[in-house]
Order: C-alpha cells, then sequence, then structure tokens
C-alpha cells in the first residue's frame, strides 16, 4: 500500500482508491532472449523534454534518426524511419503494406517468429505459403530458390535470428534469389541487428524492421525499419490519403488500399518526409531513446560490437560446455547474441532453477516455448550486456543454483573456461 492518500471527487481523503506505491524495480541483470539492461545514456535520453512532432528542432531529431538508422541498417534508402510499437509493430506496418487480400507470401519458417510471420499474413488476407525448418536448423539459399519457383510469392519473408530456437538465417543469397524471380524480400531483424552482421543493400533486402530491446539496448517500444524504392514503389501503389489530410496536389494509388490506418507505411512516408503529413503524434520519448540506441551502437561502431557480441558468447559457450552442459541447435547457424544451452536430466525442476538465479542473484535467463519448452534455456548477451563481468557472474551463478539442484559435475570450470576465452582477447 502507498502511503499517499487519493481523494474522491469532492476532494476527500478515499479509502477506497489505492494509488499503489512509486516504481521502485529490483537491480536485475537481464540474460535472456530479451528484453536487456538499456544503456544508461538510452535512460537519460528518454527524460529530457517531449516536444510536438512539428516543433523545427523536434523534426531536426526526426531527420537525424533517420540518418542515424541508414548506418545501423547499412543502407542509402530515404525511407529508413521508425515505427511507434513493439517489435512486432514493425512487421505488421511491412507486411499490412505490401500484401492485399490474395497477395503471396512464402514464408521461411524455422521458430516461433516465421510463424509470427504466417499468422500476420493470413489476418492481412494474404495467401500464405511456407517452408518449414525442423527447429534447430535453418534454409540452404537452393531450397529457397525452389520453393519461391514453385510458389511465385509476391513476397518472401523470413526472420535472420529467431530467438525461439537461437539460429541464424544466412541471407546474402536469398536476396538476390528473391531479386531474379521477382519476388520483394522482408527480413525480421528484431533480434539480431547490431549483434550480427546485417547489410540491408549488400544482400538486397527490400525491406526489414527491428526493435531496440536486444542488440540495440533500448526499451521495446519502437521499431525501425527501412525499405528501398522497390518496396517504396510497392507500397505507394496503394497509397490512399485519409480523408481529413489529403489535399488536392496528393498523388494516390490505384491499387487496394492499405487494411490499417496507423501502420499504413504510404502515409507514412509523407509524414517522415519534408512534406510532414499529419498522422499520429511521434512518441517523443521513444524517439529520444532510438535516436540514442543508435548514436550508441555506432559510437562504439558496429563491426567493433559485432565482435564483442561473438566474443562474450564464445566466452558463455565455453564456460558452459566445461560445465558439462551441451549447446542447442546446428553449430554453424547459431546467433552470436542468444545462446540455447539443454537442461540436464539431473535438473528435475529448471523453472526453479530460472526462479532462483533471479531472487538469489538477480539474474534473468530465458525459458523457451514450442517444442522446446522444458528441455532448453536460453542466455542472452547481447547490447551493453554483452561484457565480460556480465559473463561471468552469469557462470558462477548458474553453476552455484545448479550444484543446490544436484548438479555437481564441475567447480568452477565454467568461469575458468569463459576467462580463458576473454585471456586470449
Ligand atoms: C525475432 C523476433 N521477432 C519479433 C519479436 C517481437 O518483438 P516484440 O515483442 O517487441 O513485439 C521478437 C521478440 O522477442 C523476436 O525475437
Amino acid at each position: 500500500m502507498s502511503n499517499l492518500t487519493a481523494r474522491d471527487s469532492k476532494g476527500k481523503p478515499s479509502p477506497t482508491i489505492e494509488i499503489f506505491g512509486e516504481l521502485d524495480p529490483l537491480p536485475r541483470l537481464l540474460m535472456g532472449p530479451g528484453p536487456v539492461d538499456l544503456y544508461p545514456r538510452v535512460l537519460r535520453a528518454m527524460s529530457v523534454a517531449v516536444q510536438g512532432q512539428f516543433d523545427p528542432q523536434f523534426t531536426g531529431y526526426m531527420n537525424q534518426t533517420m540518418a542515424l538508422y541508414r548506418h545501423v541498417f547499412r543502407t542509402a534508402n530515404e525511407w529508413t524511419f521508425l515505427i511507434d510499437g513493439s517489435a512486432r509493430a514493425g512487421i505488421e506496418a511491412c507486411l499490412v503494406s505490401l500484401l492485399a487480400p490474395g497477395d503471396r507470401m512464402l514464408v521461411l519458417n524455422f521458430g516461433r517468429f516465421g510463424h509470427l510471420l504466417m499468422e500476420i499474413g493470413r489476418r492481412v488476407g494474404a495467401e500464405v505459403v511456407s517452408i518449414d525448418a525442423e527447429w534447430g536448423t535453418v534454409f540452404e539459399a537452393a531450397e529457397v530458390e525452389a520453393a519461391i519457383k514453385k510458389h511465385n510469392p509476391k513476397v518472401v519473408a523470413t526472420c535472420q535470428g529467431d530467438t525461439s530456437t537461437t539460429m541464424l538465417q544466412p541471407l546474402d543469397q536469398i536476396g538476390p534469389i528473391c531479386r531474379r524471380h521477382g519476388a520483394l524480400l522482408y527480413v525480421d531483424c528484431t533480434a539480431s541487428l547490431a549483434g550480427n552482421a546485417f547489410e540491408t543493400d549488400d544482400w538486397q533486402i527490400d525491406i526489414t524492421s527491428t526493435g531496440l530491446q536486444k542488440c540495440l539496448s533500448g526499451p521495446p517500444g519502437s521499431a525501425p525499419i527501412t525499405f528501398n524504392g522497390r518496396a517504396a514503389a510497392a507500397i505507394n501503389h496503394r497509397k490512399h490519403v485519409e480523408a481529413g489530410i489529403k489535399t488536392s496536389d496528393m498523388v494516390e494509388g490505384n491499387g487496394p488500399i492499405i487494411g490499417s490506418n496507423y501502420f499504413d507505411l504510404a502515409m507514412l512516408m509523407d509524414y517522415w518526409s519534408p512534406k510532414r503529413l499529419n498522422h499520429h503524434t511521434e512518441a517523443a520519448s521513444m524517439l529520444y531513446a532510438a535516436r540514442e540506441c543508435a548514436r550508441v551502437v555506432l559510437e562504439e561502431g558496429l563491426d567493433a560490437g559485432i565482435a564483442r557480441h561473438a566474443q562474450a558468447t564464445a566466452a558463455l559457450r565455453a564456460g558452459l560446455t566445461a560445465m558439462g552442459l551441451e549447446l542447442y541447435g546446428d553449430s554453424r547457424y547459431r546467433m552470436a547474441n542468444v545462446t540455447g544451452v539443454y537442461i540436464p536430466k539431473e535438473i528435475k525442476d529448471s523453472e526453479r532453477v530460472r526462479s532462483q538465479m533471479l531472487e538469489d542473484f538477480g539474474i534473468e535467463i530465458g525459458t523457451s516455448f514450442g517444442p522446446l519448452a522444458g528441455k532448453i534455456w536460453r542466455i542472452g548477451t547481447m547490447g551493453h550486456v554483452a561484457r565480460k563481468a556480465n559473463v561471468l557472474r552469469c557462470l558462477a551463478s548458474l553453476e552455484a543454483v545448479m550444484r543446490r539442484h544436484g548438479y555437481a559435475k564441475t567447480g568452477g570450470a565454467g568461469v575458468e573456461a569463459a576467462y580463458r576465452v576473454y585471456d586470449q582477447a
């Protein structure tokens, strides 16, 4: 109960309205599949004053954010901006704007988030077809090409990294294949951007979206996206401007109207362009966060940040292996920022191990779902968290908790193996 008292509409203290205590979250180290701890600078950026989206200083910040994310996505695309909402808002904006009812989409489905792409596609009214990889594996380029030839889709959609399986789909050949067969390629890089190589232009990715809460170390709630002229043409073909804001000089397309107002990328292009077409009220504090995430990442250097992720993950994996644990998934295609590890048979209550990690050491690690429920834990080393001290803390804590659960194969071997990875650097 709060010691503050609420008042009723007559201004009298009300015993029936509870206003709870001030927020006071316990310190945590977030080493699950996301969200992860925020860079302190990002938190600070969120506390500066909110402005309206037509204030010239604020439109300047919007333009800077666009410019920063062109570097993060490694693209020259003019259309690089934010969708206000969590990462799936970015996915929905891309798919609802591209796909009209009846359009065919081919999904490369290798985990839970492939299913999400299919689900969103179906809700949009698209004809969704998929190729499905066993969890823990990804697709060869030839399989993808064969499926495109068979189905002739308008859009091919895939995740780069699927956190549910911890696998990373190689993409460098997929873009050129889509281009050869006249399909647009959409990629969800929510879980992988800035922790794994991602080359929007070199890999010929037409449209892609991400979130802040993984390797960018920001809060969930903003989804940076980028798309090229091919995608923009397909979207503008469906452009219809809201009646109350339409002017006579606006050119509309003759394709079917986009099935969402909030996620209409055709109107959003005009909102983010010098036209500044009125649309939603910009989530200013989230824009400040997104802008600061990109500044932090670019200040370190994208490649240096990717190398830091690779090193932290190598150390974590060396430690887990030295503890006698088995890593999950095809070792050639693992993401460099989240690790799946099999729960050993000696551990009878794997959820209790996780809750003890949280209660006793303040460390969150991830559970899993679908076919992997109860079989693996998922440990993230991403963004601000991908550092030596956190890897060593996590291994030491996990070893201690697992010992309490009867898994006592090694004493300190995990931490020592991780130390050695860092010693070699
Ligand atoms: C690959 C991938 N796509 C999409 C999402 C959905 O993100 P959000 O929960 O921010 O909507 C996630 C979240 O874990 C993810 O890992």
